[in-house]
């Protein structure tokens, strides 16, 4: 992406003529190598006016849009978020996502880019589009290269670090009924785990985990058996899909038995509880280190 010296990627009227021909060319190679690339619905139609766009005629393209419309080529094709951008282009090693600010925005608050490079052009602009738009987010980055890309024009290579940047502590239990079924949890429709969730200021980790196994299943009748033991994972977003790397949890699980069979969760977040013989749980649960964890202690429950 080309910026401004002070991060604008076009004047407020999507002017982007101060951009150069040498970051044009520069950027058009990166896009041809790839194959692929994404842009936001402005972006497009903005970008296939430009003359220079028939460099991208073989380029499978995709623009991510709220609603479905008809594309120009069809390579051209329309998604709904940046994950199903993703998928659409799944074939490919590389995909260069280019903006605009709106979509640069929804791509890396996702935790979706591992890399941005950067053209700083030689301007200042007053007004303008930001490269990322609107939102209330941060991100940590690493300078991993640089290069001059014309005399008066330099180009910065970051890797977006994806390592959490919030280390929280959770409790939770795996919970026995009579039958020797385990209770399961569902997250936002979503996901499924054992139940737990973060331990709130003043308890200890055995209280927030029988205060967890209430809200999430209603059950209050909890004998304490063992600690399970701690395990660290990144959160389940809430669509379910993958993981949520700004956010690692680290985990203290128990074993309780009860008498108690009715399921009636509390917490409007995790609608639905249900038990489960303990053979199927592990298959069930959605984060592959809930399984491994589960996995672990099935034979010491
Ligand atoms: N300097 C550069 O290198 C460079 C590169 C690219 C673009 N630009 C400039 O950037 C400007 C455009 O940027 P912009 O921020 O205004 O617009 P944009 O990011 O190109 O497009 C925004 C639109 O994309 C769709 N979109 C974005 N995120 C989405 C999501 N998560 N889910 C569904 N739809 C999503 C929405 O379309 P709908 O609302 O229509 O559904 C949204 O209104 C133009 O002036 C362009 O020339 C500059």
């Amino acid at each position: 992406m080309a910026i401004s010296l002070n991060g604008m990627i076009a004047k407020s009227d999507d002017d982007t003529s101060w951009i150069s021909k040498e970051e044009w060319d520069n950027y058009s190679l990166a896009v041809r190598n790839a194959g692929c690339l994404v842009v936001g619905h402005r972006t497009y139609g903005i970008l296939t006016k430009q003359t220079e766009f028939s460099e991208f005629k073989d380029i499978k393209l995709v623009v991510v849009a709220q609603d479905n419309f008809q594309t120009l080529a069809q390579n051209h094709l329309v998604a709904h978020s940046p994950k199903e951008a993703l998928k659409l282009l799944s074939d490919f090693e590389q995909v260069v996502v280019a903006g605009g600010g709106m979509l640069n925005t929804s791509f890396v608050e996702e935790n979706l880019v591992d890399e941005i490079f950067i053209d700083i052009e030689p301007i200042i602009l007053g007004q303008g589009i930001p490269l990322f738009r609107d939102k209330d987010f941060e991100r940590n980055l690493k300078l991993v290269g640089q290069k001059r890309i014309s005399d008066n024009e330099i180009q910065l290579h970051y890797e977006v670090l994806k390592y959490f940047m919030k280390k929280t502590e959770s409790a939770g239990g795996v919970v026995k009924n009579k039958e020797g079924e385990i209770l399961v949890i569902s997250q936002h429709g979503t996901s499924w785990s054992l139940p737990k969730g973060h331990i709130e200021q003043g308890e200890d980790s055995l209280i927030a985990s029988k205060r967890e196994i209430k809200e999430e299943s209603g059950i209050t009748d909890l004998t304490f058996i063992k600690e399970l033991g701690t395990y660290e994972r990144f959160k389940i977003p809430k669509d379910g899909q993958g993981e949520d790397r700004s956010e690692l949890k680290i985990i203290h699980m128990f074993l309780y038995t009860t008498n108690e069979k009715n399921l009636k969760p509390i917490d409007l977040e995790n609608p639905e509880a249900k038990w489960v013989n303990p053979q199927e749980v592990a298959d069930l649960l959605t984060h592959p280190k809930d399984k491994e964890f589960f996995l672990k202690i099935l034979t010491a429950i």
